[in-house]
């Protein structure tokens, strides 16, 4: 327990949990989050602001993190231990906001504990772990949620919807660059800190399962690769490419989603007009006669779609709490958490062998 912080925690919290004083502590959820280092203010601001749930403990092992925490919300408890949040009686759901190799041991003694689980991406380190958790929530029913923060964005819901309503026609490819000059991670390489934004992304949008892919990538400073280049095979003839890097001079969160009937450019930078929408497109008619390809080329207009000004983490805080008061399956859940770190996995295995293809 850090010096100084006085925790009790079980005790501290039925004091002064609202839920006590108005009378509704049926409905009030009350959340423990574990890691309050870059991440996790977001989350406790998020999940605090919302109605009928308060953020009524944090945990982190370092000091410097809790007295932030006191600075920010001096009515949170704050220790160093998670075994307390996650033993907590009065505590409903847990938030994990820690590095990837911590996931699985603190989401299982949660769920295993009785409480429901929020967890950052990458949801866990390898394939069996994601598989345990998934088997324990279910066992238990608790919900599991991964928190794939992009997929409540106003840019990808919009162009989510798009694609539903068929707008851009069938797929032909998803094309993403998400590269910058970052501080290094070093439990985890580039392809598992940026590209598993896009590999949730294209998962959501395309809705197929993918069915092989082929990493290629290079390590230059702290022993991770530091830089690599992915390709996704989807059944339909619908590719994926991620290029992901921290040693880029620029930042750059550019993607370019290409369909038969339109083709959209993503640039996530981009204050106002994040989506633009092409009306471009190739037609190709064979002539049997001359077997001689006629191609023509259409340039139609471009717009740029109304994208909603939310912050997604909000959205996304408001669904996980609604999901476990009506009991509704989220759609980013465990095996969504899942589906991706099979990616990730197959990923690393073809990164060692220099781009060999792997099936999923
Ligand atoms: N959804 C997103 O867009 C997004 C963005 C950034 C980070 N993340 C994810 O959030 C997680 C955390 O990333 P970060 O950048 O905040 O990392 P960070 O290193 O800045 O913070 C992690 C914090 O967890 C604490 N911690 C580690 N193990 C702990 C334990 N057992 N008990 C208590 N505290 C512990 C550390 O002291 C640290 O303060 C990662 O999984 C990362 O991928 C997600």
């Amino acid at each position: 327990m850090s010096k100084g912080l006085e925790v009790r925690l079980p005790q501290v919290v039925r004091n002064s949990s609202p839920a006590m004083t108005d009378g509704a502590e049926g409905d009030l959820i009350r959340m423990g989050v574990i890691g309050y280092g870059y991440w996790g203010p977001n989350i406790v601001r998020n999940f605090n602001g919302q109605q009928g749930s308060r953020v009524v403990a944090v945990c982190d092992k370092s000091s410097k993190a809790l007295k932030r925490v006191q600075q920010s919300h001096p009515n949170m408890v704050v220790t160093s231990e998670h075994r307390e949040l996650l033993a907590a009686p009065d505590i409903d759901a847990i938030a994990i906001v820690t590095p990837v190799w911590t996931h699985y041991e603190l989401a299982k003694t949660a769920l295993e504990n009785g409480k429901h689980v929020f967890v950052e991406k990458p949801f866990t380190s390898t394939i069996a772990q994601a598989e345990k958790l998934i088997e324990l929530a279910e066992r238990k029913n608790l919900k599991l949620m991964v928190d794939y923060t992009f997929l409540f964005t106003g840019a990808v819901r919009r162009i989510g919807q798009l694609i539903n309503d068929g707008a851009l026609g069938n797929l032909y490819y998803y094309d993403s660059t998400r590269v910058n000059l970052v501080l290094f991670q070093h439990d985890i390489n580039v392809i598992w800190d940026l590209a598993v934004h896009d590999l949730s992304i294209m998962n959501h949008l395309i809705r197929e399962k993918p069915e092989a892919i082929v990493a290629t990538g290079e390590q230059h400073l702290n022993g991770v690769a530091d830089i690599a280049f992915l390709t996704i095979y989807y059944p339909g003839n619908i590719i994926g490419h991620v290029n992901v890097n921290w040693l880029s001079p620029v930042k750059v969160r550019t993607t370019l989603i290409g369909g038969e009937k339109k083709m959209l450019v993503w640039n996530d930078l981009e204050a106002d007009e994040k989506i633009k929408i092409y009306d471009k497109g190739v037609a190709i008619a064979s002539s049997e006669a001359t077997y001689e390809a006629l191609v023509s080329y259409r340039t139609g207009d471009m717009w740029a779609p109304r994208v909603e000004q939310v912050e997604a983490l909000n959205i996304e805080a408001a669904y996980f709490l609604e999901c476990i008061r009506s009991d509704k399956k989220p759609f980013n859940d465990g095996c969504a958490g899942l589906a991706v770190v099979r990616m990730l996995e197959a990923a690393d295995e073809s990164l060692r062998e220099k781009g060999r293809i792997v099936q999923l």
